[in-house]
């Protein structure tokens, strides 16, 4: 059996930059109470036009770049997101014809925040097994669509953005475990509450946004969050000391700093972009890794411990010798 390896990363965020002071003018906010409250300072919006596969693309070809690799190689697409270009075709097929890639499976895996964690672990058994050799693995989203821009509970801690990874069968090293989890009774924590299911009209009207009753949301991640690590750390016989860096879902700071706290890591050893980029849903893991892989941080051989937390709920995690 092959490990798969990350062989190359890429991130794209749309140019259009919001800060904080820009939504005090929308809503009922300051930006002390969102840097206290969240950690974030800015975050990134699509403009009109601009659709979560346009990002993905970007994205994509920044990482095939960096694996240099042809596309002509790429034999499975995963694309993870809750805010696809349409109902049908996938995002994920829509990707494929734009890089001009044709017959190799490719589909969407819809677990909001954790989706691309979702995405990785299900590459990860394509490329164990030997069905795939070489898989393009996405996270983007433009949530900014799925936004009450009225609500200040939720407008204020989303982002958009896309990420994406080139994996490929090594017989050394990669992807040491994978974990992933749900428990949809929790369905009405965090969701937006309509859809096909009603037959569009709330859509139509304008009403299918997220709805989060945040502060039972954030007890949960932290809790969840904590049994994650523990769980993965155990499944590879690893200590806490062993990790070089935590790459977490970037929802608010203070999750993760709970996090880096369980594992008695310093924040030093933490990739944050939650500051710049908002909770970018599924994005959010793949540009934060392609964010320190670029900039030098995170290097070849170091040990990685991705995570993520979100609607569903769901929650995962993925190690990683890089
Ligand atoms: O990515 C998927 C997973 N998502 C998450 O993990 C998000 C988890 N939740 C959170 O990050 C936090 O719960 C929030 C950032 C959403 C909220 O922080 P909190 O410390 O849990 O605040 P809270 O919801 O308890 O609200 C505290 C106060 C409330 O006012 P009162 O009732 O104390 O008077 C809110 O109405 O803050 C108020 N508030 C705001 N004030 C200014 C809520 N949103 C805002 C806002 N600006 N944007």
């Amino acid at each position: 059996m092959s490990f798969a390896r990350i062989i190359g990363t890429g991130g794209y965020l749309p140019s259009n930059v919001v800060t904080n002071h820009d939504l005090e003018k929308l809503v009922d906010t300051s930006d002390q109470w969102i840097r206290e409250r969240t950690g974030i300072e800015q975050r990134h919006i699509a403009v009109e036009g601009e659709t979560t596969v346009d990002l993905a693309e970007q994205a994509s070809r920044n990482a095939i770049e960096a694996a240099g690799i042809d596309t002509s190689e790429i034999d499975l697409i995963i694309f993870a997101t809750s805010t696809p270009d349409k109902i049908f075709p996938s995002s994920a097929c829509i990707l494929q014809a734009r890089l001009d890639i044709h017959g190799c499976p490719a589909f969407d895996i819809q677990a909001v925040c954790t989706g691309f964690i979702y995405a990785l672990s299900v590459a990860e058994k394509f490329i164990q097994t030997g069905s795939a050799r070489t898989a393009l693995v996405v996270g983007a989203e433009v949530f900014s669509r799925i936004l009450n821009w009225e609500d200040r509970d939720t407008c204020v801690l989303f982002g958009d953005g896309a990420g994406a990874v080139i994996l490929q069968a090594d017989e050394e090293t990669g992807i040491l475990s994978s974990h992933i989890h749900a428990d949809g009774k929790y369905e009405n924590l965090l969701w937006v509450p309509h859809g096909v299911g009603d037959g569009f009209d709330q859509v139509k009207a304008g009403k299918a946004f997220v709805e989060m009753r945040g502060n039972e949301v954030f007890k949960m991640a932290v809790n969840t969050l904590g049994r994650i690590v523990d769980e993965t750390l155990a499944a590879s016989d690893m200590k806490k000391s062993d990790i070089d860096w935590l790459v977490p879902h970037q929802a608010n700071i203070r999750i993760i700093a709970a996090t880096a706290r369980k594992l008695k890591m310093s924040m030093e050893q933490v990739v944050v972009t939650v500051n710049k980029h908002g909770n970018t849903s599924a994005a959010s893991v793949p540009l934060a890794l392609d964010v320190a892989v670029r900039d030098g941080r995170i290097k070849r051989g170091e040990l990685l411990l991705l995570e993520a937390f979100g609607g569903g709920f769901t929650w995962g995690s993925v190690l990683v010798r890089f």
